[in-house]
This record gives C-alpha cells, structure tokens and sequence, in this order.
C-alpha cells in the first residue's frame, strides 16, 4: 500500500477549476484570475464568477444581482423556529441547524437536477446573510431586520445586523472579506462537502459538512480565536510577553501559519490594507497597531526558534476588520461562511459533474 501522509499534506486529491494556490510565491487565483483584481469587485460578480465560470457581463450581473435580491428573505415559519433556538454563544451551530431547516422548506431539495441546483445555489447565498443576523438579533433579543432590496448584498448584511446603512468604507470592507473568504482549493471544509457531494447526496446536506468542518478553531473558528486573543492581549504594550508566554507553552497563535502558503498569504495583505483603512476612518489605530506588532514579534521569534518566519493567515487581519466593525466574535465563522458559502456551492457541482465517490484507505496497524 501507498505511504501514509499525516493529514494528507502534499496528497493532490482532484483536479478543480474553481481556484489555483501557490503556496511558495503567495498566489490565489478564483476561475484563473488573482485575487487582487477581484477584490475590487462585488461579492455578486464574485459569486457568479464561482459558480458559473465567468465574470458576468453587465446584464449577467444584474439578473444574478436581481435573483439573489429577491431571495433574501426567509418564510415566516422559518422565522418562528430560529427564535426558539438557545445556542448560547456558538453562532455556527445555529446556522448550520437554521441551513438544514432551510432545505425542509425547499422544494427542490432532494431534486438532483443542474437547474435544480442552481436554483438552490442562489436560495443558499442570498439566505446564508438573512439567517445570520436574524439568529443573532433574536438571540439577543432584537426585533428580526427585514433585507433591503436597494442595498448590495455586503451593506444589507451589515444593515440587518445593526439596523443602521453602514458607511461607503465599511460597506467595502465587509464586500472584500466576502470576496477573500469565498474559495480556497481544497481547504478542509470544501474537501468534506467534495466527500459528501461524491455520494451524491443532495446540496443542502454537502454545505451542511462543510459549515461543520469549519466550525473547528484549526479552521474557520481561527477567526473568533484572534478576535479572542486580541482582547486579551488588550494594548500593543501586552504583546510580547503574551506571545513569548504563548510559545514557550507550546500553545498555537490563531492566524498565523499555513499548510500551503509558506509566505505572506495574499489575502491577509488585502484584510491589512483594509485594517489600516478603517483604523484611520474610526480614528483608532489601537487594534492595528497591537496587530501589527504581534505580526513583527512572531516573525523575529519564528525566526529565532526555527530559522524561518511565520507569516499571518486569513484569519489574522480579516479579525482586526471584524474589531473595527464592531461584529462580535462568537459571528466570525458564520460570516466566513457566508462568503466560503460560494466557493462550496462551485465545488459542490464540479464534484456533481464529473463524480467519482471519495474513498480513500487506512493502513491497519
Ligand atoms: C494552519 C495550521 C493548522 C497549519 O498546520 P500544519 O500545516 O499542520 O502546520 P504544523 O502544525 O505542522 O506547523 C509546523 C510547526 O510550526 C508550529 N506552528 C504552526 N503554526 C503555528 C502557530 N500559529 N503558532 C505557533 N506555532 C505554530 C507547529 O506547532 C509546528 O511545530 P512542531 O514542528 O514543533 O510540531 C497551523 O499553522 C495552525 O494551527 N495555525 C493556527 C490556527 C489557524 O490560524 N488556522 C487558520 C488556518 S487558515
């Protein structure tokens, strides 16, 4: 039998069309185009780039626009049972009970055709925003916030959260880290929902591994666990001793490191720049600079230990927008979903359209 590699490192499992990663030189590219030029984009475009395989003409882009506006709300019933869920603080497990109540409303569930899909593919973006503020302002005991169809699909998340129209700056920020989150290759929670897809079990229930996958801190829940540690890092003056402490308990700093970017994850550029934006807007570079100054000190201490540095991830400036956004943490996962959400459903039908069951084997010792 083949030699085992501990969590499938190097293993190339398919072959997508949906993204390309260079880990070396720090290269993401969504359907062959960077992630630079796409960031300037609209979530919407973004979105359909993923699912459909081309940047939208302008007629393209306001019909996918239009379908998605009109899909954003949920059925009164749906309603009624998000508010009887107590989930304490794990928004992640709201949503992903909130998703599968979502599929019982859709007829089309278990309706396995291309335009069935696709039709369920425009049900889960537009709705994945809509659950997530609802299930947060009812758990808090806000009156539920009604999608507002003259808002792009970035401000009406920001505006069912809040309830007031976010500014032109937040707006693009909140834009751009749907965008940055949307696909990442075979990521763990993409490679679950490609396992599940490859049984042929139905869309729904493939998102549905995938918001499962996320959930863990090594994943999707690194997020929170920066917005976390910021907070208890509390002044750029705390940095160094909490992160010396940290590595000398042999405890992981959440966004930092990488199984495929072995330098400056290009995203994590992005969410700085964006960082820095924002911190200058809401004059309080306080979490910037205590960001940054934790990125300095990990890279001169990895240095130190292991003779190379350690680069930021994802997960670490996208946190420092989250603070200046003022999102709670205990939302950062299901908001990565909401973005991740496109990049599944493309994986999800590339799995569909040329389907061999993932089964891979173990060796017995
Ligand atoms: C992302 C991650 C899971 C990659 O894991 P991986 O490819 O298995 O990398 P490894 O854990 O083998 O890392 C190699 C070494 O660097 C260390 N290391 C990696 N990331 C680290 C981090 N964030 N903080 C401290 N040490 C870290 C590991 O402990 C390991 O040390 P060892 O050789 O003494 O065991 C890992 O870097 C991590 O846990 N990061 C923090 C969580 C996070 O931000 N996740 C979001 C990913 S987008």
């Amino acid at each position: 039998m083949e030699e085992m590699k501990k969590g499938l490192e190097g293993v190339v499992a398919l072959d997508t069309k949906i993204s390309f990663i260079d880990g070396i030189q720090g290269i993401l590219k969504y359907r062959g185009i960077n992630i630079e030029d796409l960031a300037d984009l609209s979530y919407d475009a973004v979105s359909y780039l993923l699912i459909n395989g081309k940047i939208p003409d302008e007629t393209e882009l306001s019909e996918y626009s239009q379908e998605l506006k009109k899909n954003r709300r949920i059925n009164g019933k749906q309603i009624e049972v998000l508010k009887e869920f107590d989930f304490g603080i794990e928004a992640l497990d709201g949503l992903r009970t909130a998703i599968s109540c979502t599929a019982h409303f859709d007829n089309e569930n278990n309706h396995h055709t291309p335009d069935a899909n696709k039709n369920k593919s425009i049900r889960l973006v537009a709705k994945f925003p809509t659950i997530v503020a609802a299930l947060h302002r009812s758990g808090h005991g806000e009156p539920i916030i009604e999608p507002d169809s003259e808002l792009s699909h970035a401000a009406n998340f920001l505006f069912m959260l809040k309830g007031k129209i976010p500014t032109k700056l937040e707006t693009e920020a909140m834009e751009k880290d749907l965008i940055l989150s949307a696909e990442h290759e075979l990521n763990p929670s993409t490679f679950s929902l490609r396992i599940a897809a490859s049984t042929l079990s139905d869309m729904y229930s493939a998102i549905i591994c995938g918001l499962c996958t996320l959930k863990g801190p090594l994943h999707g829940g690194a997020r929170k666990g920066v917005m976390d540690m910021l907070d208890e890092v509390g002044s750029q003056e705390n940095a160094r001793d909490y992160i010396v402490q940290k590595l000398e308990r042999k405890e992981k700093i959440m966004g930092f490191g990488h199984r495929v970017y072995k330098t400056y994850d290009p995203r994590a550029m992005i969410y700085k720049d964006v960082a820095r934006r924002l911190a200058i807007e809401k004059a309080d570079c306080s979490w910037f600079d205590m960001a940054e100054e934790i990125e300095h000190i990990l890279y001169h201490e990895f240095i130190e230990l292991r003779g190379k540095p350690i680069y930021p991830n994802v997960d670490f400036y996208s946190a420092v927008v989250y603070k200046y956004l003022e999102i709670p943490a205990e939302l950062a996962t299901s908001i990565f979903a909401m973005g991740r959400v496109s990049g599944w459903i493309a994986h999800c039908m590339e799995q569909y359209s040329d389907n061999r069951v993932i089964r891979p084997r173990a060796h017995s010792v």
